[in-house]
């Protein structure tokens, strides 16, 4: 099969069996590998369909300067999409930022904007990165602003997720596992669930101290999955149930990932597997559960997959990789 430039390869996404992490599952379970995208992540989705919709409209058009805050996945996406489009590209990133994501993002022509200072009142980055944005959609003109967090478009290009999901699958799919930060995933899912009028459960699976399911803010090591705010995007009842998991918990997930299935998953893959591995027992047997793999663990070599760093943070953890999890269930219910 041959095709029409990079854009054509997004999405399509293949889905794998998990039949050796769990020897007694009595579900079936797959996974939607998203690292298979060409950007490496599940943000190539949301990427060319916002950047897609605002060339359609006009939003975008030549010589428009692309300004959005991203720590990883997005801007990367965004750094594609707009190579692809030659667009001018600026990347908002902070500390945290990690230099391999950097590279990529430079790799691809973005330029990066570090902000150095986290917000004062919060002491988190991303008040801090989004304050910074304004002020270069002020100062450069004919510039965009993507808006990840609100966009609809973000949820919009995951009606294709689910839509792919449910075409592999003839039809049924019990149970969705999705990880959340700007809510795009599992609000595009939720939308195409309620629109085919499909009986798919959504567990939303969120970092342990994120704030869109409400809680209490905890430091948080790993990027991708989770927020320091509730998204634009979020709606209440979108998800069944949301399980929080630690940084530690997507660690051991993706170690037990990569042992069993032989897959190199990043942070929040790891965690949704330890989310599985907490609701598995309570699913009625025989049914088809899907977890979205968001990305790569290439991008985590240095963290995730880094035994020196795991014992700086977390002290000796190797028996972990064989324990069972200790994911919990978010204090807010969602209804
Ligand atoms: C690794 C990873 N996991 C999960 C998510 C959450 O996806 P969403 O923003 O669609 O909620 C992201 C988003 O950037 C991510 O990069």
């Amino acid at each position: 099969m041959v095709y029409e430039g990079i854009t054509s390869v997004i999405g399509n996404t293949p889905l794998v069996r998990l039949s050796r992490v769990y020897e007694d599952l009595q579900v079936q379970l797959f996974a939607k590998l998203e690292a298979f995208n060409p950007g490496g992540s599940i943000k190539d989705r949301a990427a060319f369909s916002i950047l897609g919709n605002a060339l359609a409209t006009g939003e975008v058009r030549s010589g428009t300067t692309v300004i959005e805050s991203s720590s990883g996945n997005m801007g990367i996406g965004l750094a594609q999409a707009c190579a692809y489009y030659g667009l001018r590209f600026i990347c908002v990133v902070d500390p945290k930022t990690t230099k391999q994501n950097i590279q990529i993002l430079k790799a691809y022509g973005a330029e990066v904007d570090m902000v150095t200072k986290p917000d004062l009142q919060t002491g988190e980055f991303l008040p801090a990165r989004i304050r910074r944005v304004q002020i270069l959609l002020r100062q450069i003109p004919n510039s965009y602003w993507p808006d990840q967090y609100s966009n609809i478009f973000n949820a919009r290009a995951h009606h294709q997720t689910m839509h792919e999901v449910v075409t592999a699958l003839g039809g049924r799919v019990d149970y969705l596992f999705c990880s959340t930060s700007t809510c795009g995933t599992l609000r595009g899912c939720a939308e195409y669930v309620r629109a085919h009028n499909l009986k798919t459960k959504i567990f939303a699976v969120d970092a342990l101290g994120s704030l869109i399911f409400g809680g209490l803010p905890k430091k948080r090591l790993l990027p991708g999955h989770g927020a320091a705010r509730q998204p634009g995007l979020y709606r209440p009842g979108l998800a069944e149930r949301c399980i929080q998991v630690s940084d530690l918990e997507c660690i051991i997930g993706c170690r037990r990932l990569l042992r069993s299935e032989a897959i190199l998953a990043g942070g929040s893959s790891g965690g949704i597997l330890m989310a599985v591995e907490r609701v598995k027992d309570e699913i009625p047997s025989g049914a088809i559960c899907v977890a979205l793999f968001p990305d790569r663990g290439e991008r985590y070599l240095d963290t995730i997959y880094s035994d020196p760093w795991v014992e700086e943070h977390f002290g000796e953890v190797g028996p972990l990789w064989q324990q069972a999890g200790e994911a919990q269930e978010c204090s807010t219910m969602i209804s």
